[in-house]
């Protein structure tokens, strides 16, 4: 067991106990374990991060009754060939969304996440997405401190909300930037508050700024998962194979809205099945996040591996975002997001936010001032009609106006505000809707 699955054994209360599982095949028979440390000929079993290999999709608080039981009879007279193991082991997700369930027991399948967004999630949005049966993540704050300050409010809201009693720990989650986030304070607020997971992001160096920060927020709060959104393979490789590998990993697709890798990302739709192929064997769970705004994203990530997916710009348009009216109604403007967003740190400027590790760049409505950028006006030209345009409130967002608009690539399949408790239930039901459909294939 890698220390991965032995975390997760433990929450699973499996401890040690030895895979259910254990089909002994040559690994060299599998062509689908291009990174996995397994040694060419090496007969290491098959295993399961945990238990038997019940294939389970529970949809809604109803188990649903689709149970593939592989270790059936007839299941296992059968042999097995190198295409039942890339099928078995592309169904593993199945039993590692199994996995956070039970970590998580308020929460529903499809799990539905929503993404933590710099000051715009807030413990009202991230509470109401876990009220749902999601698992709602509060955002950095505009001040370090302003995460305990929020953990607090999240407690009160817990305390009047129907979520079930969950452990020692809230069932909401935080999230920081490690590139300029404090250590020190962001600790603290979780030792304190101990959320269920705290979900980092944007490390300056690497997995070594990352290792830093999972073993003294692990240290202060055990119980604390610590989830990792990275945006490529090697990321993910390096995260995998550290000394303190996260519990989770979100795999961010370059549609997202927000930070995302500046040049060398790509969507989920191909980056996940590739991370999931290259780390199956650390166990670790994947949520897909770029571009899902609806149950048929939800539909997508699952199908190409994920246990869940993380969803951001959908949630700016939510009654519980701390967000400005003229940003909000742009979210729910604008349309066809290849041609009206772009990547670009102009509006990080604009703003006076410098610093961000070049690696990363955020995804952005485009305006007046990008396209004033694009005819060569100078960025000090541009900032004062930006500061301008911003003393006047909500006009500064718009076609028309000048000011960051950060959101996904999925802003045209955003048409309305709703209740963010309405978009988890609204979205995992047109999931379970597509899925059953599509079952009778
Ligand atoms: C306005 C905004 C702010 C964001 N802020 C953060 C952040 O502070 N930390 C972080 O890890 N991710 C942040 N993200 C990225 C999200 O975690 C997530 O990857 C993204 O929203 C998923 O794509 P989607 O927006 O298409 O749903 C932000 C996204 C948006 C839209």
């Amino acid at each position: 067991m890698t220390r991965c699955q032995r975390r997760w054994a433990s929450v699973l209360g499996f401890g040690n106990r030895r895979p259910a599982l254990s089909t002994h095949v040559p690994i060299a028979e599998s062509p689908s374990y291009p990174y996995g440390n397994r040694r060419k000929g090496s007969t290491t079993p098959l295993s399961q991060p945990h238990g038997p290999r019940l294939l389970r999709l529970e949809f809604g608080h109803q188990p649903h009754s689709k149970l593939i039981n592989a270790k059936s009879p007839s299941r296992k007279s059968m042999s097995t060939t190198a295409s039942d193991l890339i099928m078995e082991d592309k169904l593993q997700s199945v039993t590692l969304r199994d996995q956070l369930r039970v970590a998580y027991p308020w929460t529903a399948a499809p799990l539905i996440v929503g993404a933590p967004m710099r000051v715009m999630s807030g413990p009202e949005l991230a509470v109401a997405v876990s009220s749902a049966g999601g698992f709602g993540f509060i955002g950095p704050g505009e001040k370090p401190e302003s995460t305990a300050a929020d953990l607090e409010t999240a407690k009160g809201l817990i305390a009047s909300s129907s979520i079930p009693q969950h452990g020692s720990t809230l069932p909401v989650g935080v999230g920081f930037q490690i590139w300029n986030g404090n250590l020190d304070v962001s600790a603290l607020a979780v030792s304190q508050h101990r959320p269920a997971a705290v979900w980092l992001f944007a490390p300056r160096n690497g997995q070594t700024d990352v290792d830093v920060w999972t073993q003294r927020l692990r240290g202060g709060s055990p119980d604390t998962k610590i989830w990792l959104q990275i945006g490529t393979l090697q990321e993910a490789l390096d995260a995998v194979r550290s000394a303190s590998p996260p519990d989770v990993l979100v795999v961010q697709g370059a549609e997202a809205g927000g930070h995302g890798r500046t040049s060398d990302g790509s969507g989920f739709i191909t980056l996940l099945p590739e991370i999931a192929d290259a780390t199956r064997e650390s166990g670790i769970p994947l949520i897909a996040a770029g571009g899902v705004a609806d149950g048929r994203g939800v539909v997508a990530a699952l199908g190409v591996g994920a246990a869940g997916v993380a969803m951001g710009t959908r949630f700016l348009a939510s009654q519980e975002a701390r967000i400005k009216k003229g940003y909000q109604d742009e979210v729910v403007r604008a349309t066809d997001g290849g041609a009206n967003t772009v990547r670009t740190h102009l509006y990080n400027h604009l703003r006076g936010t410098f610093g961000w590790p070049e690696q990363f760049s955020p995804r952005t409505i485009v305006n007046r001032s990008w396209a004033e950028k694009q005819a060569g006006a100078t960025f000090e030209d541009i900032k004062k009609r930006h500061d301008d345009a911003v003393s006047k409130g909500d006009s500064a967002w718009g076609p028309d106006g000048w000011t960051a608009t950060y959101a996904g690539a999925n802003v045209g399949l955003i048409r309305s505000v709703a209740g963010a408790h309405d978009i988890v239930t609204g979205t995992r039901r047109e999931a379970v809707n597509i899925i059953q459909t599509l079952s009778g294939l």
